[in-house]
């Protein structure tokens, strides 16, 4: 504890005199307007809140650094990737998706991966999850998707009704439900799972040459799975497990880390590989595309201040550097607006200059002014382009790199609509106690849905993934499989 002595003041730094009695109007009397102490301190408490993420709400932060231990130079021109032993801060924020701020870590329910790279040439921002894939593919279906893991508008409830009634409906899901209601949908923590950048992106190197990457960050402290009880229990006894259990292994000095791999396709593969590339339901095998290691990201300091980094932290999908750019991923797409988007309305217009997201390379642009414009707001420099004062100036060698586009411009769907051959594959890889496990698990969830309709065409669903799952889920439901779908 310091010995320091400090005196309490204002906000505007005048020394408070008493903290302990409001003014009255005499001894019993009311409470003073002139009290200017207690109207701020009362005015600024009800401010303290800022909305909470509208997805991903409850999470836990640390900050670290990330070492290049490949030359992937050839791939990419990204300066942080550029050498061997090149060591890059970074901060990374762990979370849940579906629950509020408060709500319990030990959900079935898949965990955030959002790594913010703090680079020579801008903050890069990998906003990944714990899964290679995901529920859905074009972002015109996000909002729909989440109100079905929010609360009921009615009830007020979570609603296994709401949830599978839309899984049943967007058989591209299957592949991630088969993912979460497997034994890695409750992670043992936040250091025991593995990371995916999940979209295709594009990396493009110092000679102009494209290819698509996926990122896989595995963790060096191998993968560990919560038992359903157990997760029940602690949920209840202790809903901040994963918080802290990653705030004490970093504060005992057990640093935990992940290698980071990509799998590289070249770009003339993009119309002949047997799934569309950048279809966020699908992985790319790792026969076909194996594993190329990176670097290494180790987590070596917990926050200070809870608000200030976790909470202020702003990550974005869109936050590129030279040499990482998006594919034409419709989720990604829409990823590239929604998150500062949220940014904006969440924390405000100048997010990017608190000191959690605050690039450390320099930040030379024209905009100007908005609320809490804390730093210098540019001084007297000049604000507009082009001008006569030497102003900052664009670089075309960082132009993203051309593509060719092709087609009538439609509400279009992806070619493809095979939603089964990867769950299946996933299935057929597990041991039986695996299976018994996942089948068991999408029973319990589906017990809670009220309406036969829902539940048989879930089935029918699970049978065409493999019969096995599907007629185990429905023997455990007390049905039948649906004979149209046999
Ligand atoms: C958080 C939108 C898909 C991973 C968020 C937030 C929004 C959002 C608005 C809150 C941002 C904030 O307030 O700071 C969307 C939309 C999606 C989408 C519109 C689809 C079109 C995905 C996918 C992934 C993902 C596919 C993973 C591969 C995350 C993570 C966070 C997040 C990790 C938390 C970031 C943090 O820790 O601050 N998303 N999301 N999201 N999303 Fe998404």
């Amino acid at each position: 504890m310091s010995k320091e002595k400090k005196y309490l003041t204002t906000a505007s730094g005048a020394p408070v005199g008493d903290n302990q009695n409001s003014v009255t109007a005499g001894h019993r009397g009311p409470t003073l307007i002139q009290d200017v102490h207690l109207l701020e301190k009362l005015a600024h408490f009800n401010r303290e809140r800022v909305p909470e993420r509208v997805v991903h709400a409850k999470g836990a932060g640390a900050h670290g650094y990330f070492q290049v231990t490949n030359d992937v130079s050839k791939y990419t021109k990204a300066a942080f990737l550029s050498e061997i032993g090149k060591r890059t801060p970074m901060f990374i924020r762990f979370s849940t998706v579906a629950g509020e701020l408060g709500s319990a870590d030990t959900v079935r329910d898949p965990r955030g991966f959002a790594v913010k790279f703090y680079t020579e040439e801008g903050n890069y921002d990998l906003v990944g999850n714990n899964t290679p894939v995901f529920f859905i593919r074009d972002a015109i279906k996000f909002p729909d998707f989440i109100h079905t893991q929010k609360r009921h508008p009615g009830t007020g409830r979570k609603d296994p009704n709401m949830v599978w009634d839309f899984w049943s409906l967007s058989p591209e899901s299957l592949h991630q439900i088969t993912i979460l209601h497997s034994d890695r949908g409750i992670p043992a923590t936040y250091r025991h799972m593995n990371g995916y950048g999940s979209h295709t992106f594009k990396w493009v190197n110092a000679e102009g040459k494209a290819l698509f990457v996926k990122y896989h960050f595995k963790t060096d402290q191998g993968v560990k799975n919560l038992d359903v009880d157990l997760a029940a229990k602690l949920a209840g006894e202790n809903p901040d497990y994963h918080t802290e259990d990653l705030y004490n292994a970093i504060d005992q000095g057990d640093f935990p880390s992940w290698t980071l791999y990509v799998q590289i396709m070249p770009v003339e593969d993009v119309n002949t590989y047997r799934f569309d590339p950048f279809d966020v339901t699908k992985v790319w095998s790792h026969k076909d595309y194996p594993l190329i290691e990176v670097g290494r990201m180790v987590l070596d300091r917990n926050p200070e201040n809870y608000f200030a980094e976790v909470e202020q932290a702003a990550f974005s999908p869109g936050h590129f550097v030279p040499g990482i750019e998006a594919s034409p991923d419709k989720m990604l797409q829409g990823r590239l607006f929604a998150y500062s988007d949220a940014h904006r309305y969440r924390i405000g217009a100048n997010h990017e200059s608190l000191p959690i997201n605050r690039a450390i390379s320099p930040v030379n642009n024209n905009q100007r002014d908005g609320q809490m414009r804390f730093d210098g707001n540019g001084g007297s420099s000049i604000n507009y382009e082009p001008n006569s004062f030497n102003g900052p100036k664009e670089t075309p060698e960082n132009k993203t790199s051309p593509f060719e586009v092709a087609g009538f411009a439609d509400s279009a769907g992806y070619d493809q609509d095979d939603h089964y051959t990867q769950p299946r594959d996933l299935f057929r890889l597990m041991s039986d106690d695996e299976r018994t496990r996942l089948i068991q698990n999408f029973v319990d969830h589906l017990s809670g849905v009220d309406y036969e309709e829902i539940k048989l065409r879930q089935i029918g669903l699970f049978y065409k993934v493999d019969p096995e799952l599907g007629t185990r889920i429905a023997e455990g439901l007390g049905l039948e499989v649906p004979e149209t779908v046999k």
